[in-house]
């Protein structure tokens, strides 16, 4: 029996398509918008198709104790909401999903607010949040029979893909920027046997290559254009409120890069109120780098109607895109949930990214401009003392140690940068000492540190 009740709609122009038939660029041949997965039985109310809120939560909770590998997989055993392959059994899992959410009992006392939690997609297989999006679409790939997966990458995609392409046994190809990705990306798309090549471009120049190249030869683009990526990472948005008892947290702050992902927890947010299973939609956050903020931008000045790409530069890597290609999706995200959009500079990113450190959590450096963004909406009011903030934490610390050990020794930030901050940077460094191997020489390391 076919478990795929899907069709495509364009965000554009609105017109639909059958899963199948859609472009190698996920394009559309009508208007050249991108398409969302939309499943025309649930508008049904009462219909056979539409699933039961009540019944789904408890059969959601239930599978956490299963050993059957869909059921283990935190995107699978939310199944029923997306009902995208002809047959479950094609789906490839590394069991990822089930991520924690954290208090941060430091930033909570820091910024006055009841509760921030942190939603810790890094803590996935490929240690990026990008692996919920990845088993999907690469599920899709596998069952309609391709050989061949690509993704142009700031790093993380490549890494989940080559992954989850290595599980499937299928061959990928990577595209990304020369000299422009952290060493731990790179190492892994080549420890789990990518076809990895550095361009002598940016991110944005990277995708329009592969973009040819996939209308040109049989590869399945698995970039965020592919819809069946969203449909993998909308589901941290269902955990999110599961863990939460089913109540929704006031808002939700998320890094902006190619926009997929804020698009994809808007997206599952929306099909929960849509079903019934949650009262209300959360205020989603996008935050960007002050250098690679071209929806910041767009929204300034002229509410979203149009983007003009900027050429970006930010120590973030994994955000350095200056066209992001799911911008009209994500601006609708902030549009009705009532979020905000906004940027932060390299100083606060680095330094609150040694805060989440200092929580025992850590995180690469494009998760924490989620913390940054928190400190500017609190200080602007927008965020109040007795609300409830998630931040998506998109990468494990581990991904790009480079940056960390640089922001310890001082040797991150400009002076320029630094202007103003200097004194609160200096107490967040904590930089390895080099001593004789004595007790003395430890001890007098601790003098007045200890006891
Ligand atoms: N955080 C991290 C760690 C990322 O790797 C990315 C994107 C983002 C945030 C932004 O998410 O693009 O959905 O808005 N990384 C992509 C990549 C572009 O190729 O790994 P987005």
């Amino acid at each position: 029996m076919s478990e795929n009740l899907h069709q495509l709609r364009c965000f554009g122009c609105g017109s639909r398509i059958a899963g199948a038939e859609a472009r190698p660029d996920f394009r559309c041949a009508q208007c050249g918008e991108l398409f969302e997965v939309e499943y025309p039985g649930w508008s049904q109310r009462g219909g056979h198709d539409r699933p039961n809120p009540g019944a789904l939560k408890w059969l959601w909770r239930e599978r956490r104790c299963s050993g059957e590998s869909l059921d283990e997989s935190g995107v699978w055993r939310f199944r029923e909401l997306l009902p995208i392959l002809e047959n479950f059994g094609n789906a490839v899992t590394l069991r990822e999903g089930n991520t924690p959410l954290y208090r941060l009992p430091r930033a909570e006392k820091a910024l006055g607010i009841d509760r921030i939690f942190a939603k810790h997609q890094g803590m996935n297989p490929s240690g990026s949040f990008k692996d919920t999006g990845m088993t999907a679409a690469l599920s899709v790939a596998r069952e309609r029979g391709f050989d061949w997966v690509a993704c142009a990458s700031t790093g993380n995609t490549s890494a989940a893909m080559a992954a989850y392409a290595a599980r499937a046994g299928l061959r990928s190809l990577v595209l990304i920027p020369e000299g422009k990705i952290a060493w731990g990306k790179l190492s892994q798309a080549m420890d789990y046997g990518a076809v990895t090549c550095q361009l002598k471009t940016d991110f944005d120049g990277c995708l329009k290559v592969l973009t040819e190249i996939v209308n040109q030869q049989p590869i399945y683009l698995l970039n965020s254009v592919n819809p069946y990526r969203i449909e993998g990472q909308k589901t941290p948005a269902f955990e999110i409120a599961e863990a939460l008892d089913w109540n929704v947290p006031d808002h939700l702050i998320v890094p902006g890069g190619n926009l997929g992902n804020s698009s994809a927890l808007g997206k599952g947010f929306r099909e929960m109120r849509d079903l019934g299973m949650i009262p209300r939609l959360p205020k989603i956050s996008v935050i960007q780098a002050a250098g690679a903020n071209p929806l910041v931008r767009s929204l300034a000045a002229n509410r979203g109607a149009s983007l003009e790409p900027v050429e970006a530069h930010t120590r973030a890597t994994a955000i350095r895109i200056g066209n992001p290609a799911s911008w009209r999706k994500a601006a609708k995200v902030i549009e009705e949930s009532g979020g905000s959009c906004l940027d932060v500079s390299e100083a606060e990113i680095a330094m609150a990214k040694a805060e989440i450190g200092f929580e025992g959590l850590g995180c690469e450096p494009a998760s924490a401009v989620t913390l940054a963004g928190l400190k500017k909406l609190r200080a602007q009011g927008v965020v109040r003392a007795d609300e409830t903030v998630v931040l998506l934490l998109t990468g494990h610390t581990l991904k790009d140690a480079d940056y960390t050990i640089d922001f310890h020794r001082g040797t991150l930030l400009t002076d320029d940068e630094k202007k103003g901050l200097e004194g609160g940077i200096d107490a967040l460094r904590r930089n390895a000492i080099s001593l004789d191997a004595t007790p003395a020489a430890v001890l007098s390391a601790l003098k007045g540190k200890v006891g």
